[in-house]
């Protein structure tokens, strides 16, 4: 299996973010499977139609790195039982302008981690939504991670053993995904 090329989106600007440590864990996990670009959300400008004519460098920049990727990997902390603004600007921005929508045929996994029970469930449910209304192709499945100040150890490591073997499907499952669509995507190129 060769290494695919997967941007990671980080749902949260946050310096200390809990869901930007998941992700690193989650890539060091992937290491033989993926390469990772981390796709930045936080110099996005908010979107405006105004803007569309002359797109900003950062959208862009941004838009490139999604339609470049073989998959996305979305890591995201839920606000207010919702999807934060700071990703549903990227996500608005990845759909536009009219005509260039840069998630269309693209394969998505959804995970997230917060410290409630429900560990995100429902942002992703409303990701599952938008990327299904953007024509992308999201990961079945579900992974809602419960954030306690032991998951990760000093280096970044899940501690768990279940968890770090329940993520590690998770990442497994998505390569094997971006594997068997592997046809479809040449195809389309
Ligand atoms: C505006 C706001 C809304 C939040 N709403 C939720 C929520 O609906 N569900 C939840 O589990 N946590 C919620 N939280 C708590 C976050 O899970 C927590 O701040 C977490 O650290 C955010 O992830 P991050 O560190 O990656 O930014 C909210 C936090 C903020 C700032």
């Amino acid at each position: 299996m060769r290494k695919f090329k997967i941007a990671v989106i980080v749902g949260s600007n946050r310096r200390e973010s809990i869901n930007r440590r998941l992700a690193q864990a989650l890539a060091k996990l992937g290491a033989a499977k993926f390469d990772v670009v981390w796709a930045r959300i936080d110099d996005l400008p908010m979107y405006n139609q105004d803007l569309e004519t002359q797109l900003p460098e950062s959208v862009a920049r941004f838009k490139a790195e999604v339609e470049g990727a073989d998959g996305i990997l979305i890591v995201t902390p839920e606000h207010s039982r919702s999807v934060p603004a700071v990703l549903k600007n990227a996500i608005d921005w990845g759909a536009r302008p009219w005509g260039k929508n840069s998630w269309a045929g693209k394969t998505v996994a959804i995970t997230g981690t917060s410290p409630g029970a429900i560990g995100t469930a429902v942002a992703q449910q409303h990701l599952r939504h938008m990327f299904g209304v953007l024509g992308a192709l999201v990961m079945g499945g579900e992974a809602y991670v419960t954030f306690k100040p032991d998951l990760l150890d000093a280096a970044g490591a899940i501690t768990d053993d279940s968890t770090r073997e329940f993520l590690r499907a998770f990442v497994d499952q998505f390569a094997g995904l971006l594997q068997r669509l592997e046809p479809a995507r040449q195809a389309a190129a």
